[in-house]
C-alpha cells in the first residue's frame, strides 16, 4: 500500500450507522452525546484521549492523536441503524440497562429520535430472538438492495456527507467460508438463491461496501471476512475491518500472555469463565452462536504464545473458555481466569484473576474510535482489510497470507505508526542508539 499523497478533510457531518440497536450501540451513541454537552468524559477512547510521540524522546512532540491526524468531531455525528425491535434508542438503553437514570435522562431528547430501521433477520442464524420489526423479500438479495435503499435514505435525511457502518447486532451460528463467499458474482448469485451460507449481518456488510461506506464488525461472525467483500471493498475503495470487539477477558489475556511470553515463563493452561446476564449473553446461550464466540476467543493464545516455536513453555497448553447466561448480572458481567504458569526448572505458579467488568462500558470507546480511523483512512484512500485496527478486535482480519497479530502492545505500536505513516512522519522503532553515539 502506498503512503496517502494527501488526506481529504472531514468536512460536513458524518452518519454513524449501526445494524443492532442493543447494549453496546445505545451506550456508544449515549457517551458521545454526553461526552459533547461536557457531561462526561470519553474515557477509553484512543482517538480522544490518546497522545503519539513524533520525532525523537529529546524533541517533546507528544500532540493528541485527534490533533495530529484530521479525525471528524464528535458534534458532527449524526446516528441511525436498524434493529427487529422497533423500540426507540431510548428505549433500548433502558432496556440493556447500561447507564443509569441520571445519565440517561440527559439524552433522552437525542435517543428518542433515534428509530431503527427494519432489519433483515433471519431467526435461523440467531436462534434465542424473534423480533417482528423485520423487512420481507423475496430473496436474501432483495433485502439487501432494501438495506442499500435505507442507506441512501439515511444520508439524504441526515445530510451526511459521508458515513461509517459498525455491526453491533448480535453473534449468528457459527460458519465457514464457503466457495458461495470465493468473489462478489458468486456472493450475488447465493443472496438471489437464499444461500444458507450468506448469512443476515453479510447483507449489511455487501449494502455497506458496495455503497462506499466503510464497514467494522464488532460480532466475531464471518460478515466481511470473505474473499468476495474483501473483493468488493478493494473495488468500492472502501476501508473494512473486524472481527469482534476485544472488550473484558480476552482484553486482559492479550494483556497478559505477552508479558509471560516476554519473560519466557511457562503456560500449562488457562481456564476463562464467565457470567453475563444481558441480551448478547442471551443469545450466546445457544450452542451455535457460541460456537462462533469461542472459535473467536481461543485463537488468541495460540497466536500469542506461538507453542511450534516454544514447544517447552506452550506446547502442552490447554485452554478453555466458558460464557454462562446469568440474568441477574444484567451487563455487568464477572470473569474469572485461572491461569496455571510455571517457571524456573518447571515450578509451577498460579495466577487468579476475577474481573467485574462492564462489557458495553468497554465497547463503546472501540466503537467510537472505529468510527472516526475508519472515516480517516477512507478520506485518506485506505482501502480493503486495514489491518492496522486489529487492536479493537478479539479475531482481528489480515490478508489471507499472514497470521492475525494479537499482542496488544504490538497492535499498538502498529496502529501509532500507521498514524505516522499517513502523516510523512519517522516511523518509531524503540532503538534509540542516537542517544548514545
Ligand atoms: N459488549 C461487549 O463487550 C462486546 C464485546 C465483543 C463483541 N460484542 C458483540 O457486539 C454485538 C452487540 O452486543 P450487545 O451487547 O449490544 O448485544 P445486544 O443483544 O444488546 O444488541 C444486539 C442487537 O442486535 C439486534 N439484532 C440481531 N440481529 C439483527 C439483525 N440481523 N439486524 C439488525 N439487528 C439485529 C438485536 O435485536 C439486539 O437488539 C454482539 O454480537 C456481541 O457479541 C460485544
Amino acid at each position: 500500500m502506498r503512503r496517502p499523497a494527501s488526506i481529504a478533510p472531514p468536512k460536513g457531518k458524518l452518519g454513524v450507522l449501526t445494524p443492532g440497536m442493543g447494549a453496546v450501540s445505545t451506550t456508544f451513541i449515549s457517551g458521545v452525546e454526553l461526552v459533547r454537552t461536557g457531561a462526561a468524559l470519553p474515557i477509553g477512547s484512543l482517538t480522544q484521549l490518546s497522545t503519539i510521540r513524533l520525532g525523537k524522546r529529546t524533541d517533546g512532540r507528544s500532540p493528541l492523536i485527534q490533533e495530529f491526524v484530521p479525525l471528524a468531531k464528535l458534534d458532527q455525528l449524526s446516528f441511525g441503524g436498524w434493529d427487529i425491535f422497533p423500540d426507540t434508542a431510548y428505549e433500548a438503553a433502558r432496556k440493556a440497562g447500561v447507564l443509569e437514570p441520571h445519565h440517561l435522562e440527559k439524552v433522552k431528547g437525542l435517543l428518542n429520535g433515534i428509530r431503527p430501521m427494519k432489519a433483515a433477520f433471519d431467526r435461523k442464524y440467531v436462534k434465542k430472538l424473534d423480533g417482528a420489526h423485520v423487512k420481507k423479500g423475496k430473496n436474501k438479495y432483495e433485502l439487501a438492495e432494501q438495506i442499500k435503499e435505507d442507506i441512501r435514505e439515511f444520508k439524504k435525511k441526515s445530510g451526511a456527507d459521508r458515513l461509517v457502518m459498525v455491526w453491533c447486532g448480535s453473534t449468528e451460528i457459527f460458519l465457514t467460508p464457503h466457495a458461495v463467499h470465493a468473489d462478489p458474482a458468486k456472493f450475488e448469485k447465493a443472496m438471489k438463491e437464499n444461500h444458507a451460507a450468506i448469512a443476515p449481518s453479510m447483507l449489511y456488510a455487501w449494502a455497506a461496501v458496495t455503497s462506499g461506506v466503510p464497514f467494522a464488525n464488532g460480532a466475531p461472525n464471518l460478515t466481511v471476512d470473505i474473499p468476495a467483500m474483501h473483493e468488493l471493498a478493494r473495488e468500492h475503495n472502501v476501508p473494512i475491518c473486524g472481527k469482534d470487539f476485544k472488550t473484558g477477558q480476552t482484553l486482559l489475556k492479550t494483556i497478559l500472555a505477552p508479558g509471560f511470553k516476554a519473560r519466557m515463563l511457562g503456560l500449562n493452561g488457562w481456564f476463562s469463565t464467565n457470567i453475563l446476564g444481558n441480551r448478547d449473553g442471551e443469545v450466546l446461550d445457544d450452542p451455535e452462536s457460541f460456537k462462533t464466540k469461542e472459535e473467536s476467543k481461543l485463537g488468541v493464545l495460540e497466536y500469542i504464545l506461538q507453542p511450534q516455536l516454544y514447544p517447552q513453555l506452550y506446547g502442552k497448553m490447554h485452554h478453555k473458555v466458558r460464557i454462562n447466561y446469568y440474568p441477574p448480572r444484567g451487563d455487568n458481567k464477572e470473569g474469572w481466569d485461572n491461569i496455571d504458569i510455571f517457571g524456573w526448572l518447571g515450578y509451577p505458579m498460579q495466577i487468579k484473576v476475577d474481573f467485574l467488568c462492564r462489557d458495553s462500558i468497554l465497547a463503546a470507546p472501540i466503537v467510537l474510535d472505529l468510527v472516526l480511523f475508519l472515516d480517516l483512512a477512507q478520506r485518506a484512500g485506505m482501502r480493503g482489510i486495514q489491518e492496522w485496527l486489529s487492536f479493537y478486535f478479539k479475531s482481528p482480519m489480515c490478508a489471507p497470507q499472514l497470521y492475525p497479530e494479537h499482542d496488544l502492545f504490538i497492535q499498538l505500536m502498529k496502529l501509532k505508526n500507521t498514524l505516522r505513516w499517513m502523516m510523512g512522519e519517522d516511523l518509531i522503532t524503540h532503538l534509540g542508539n542516537e542517544y548514545y553515539d
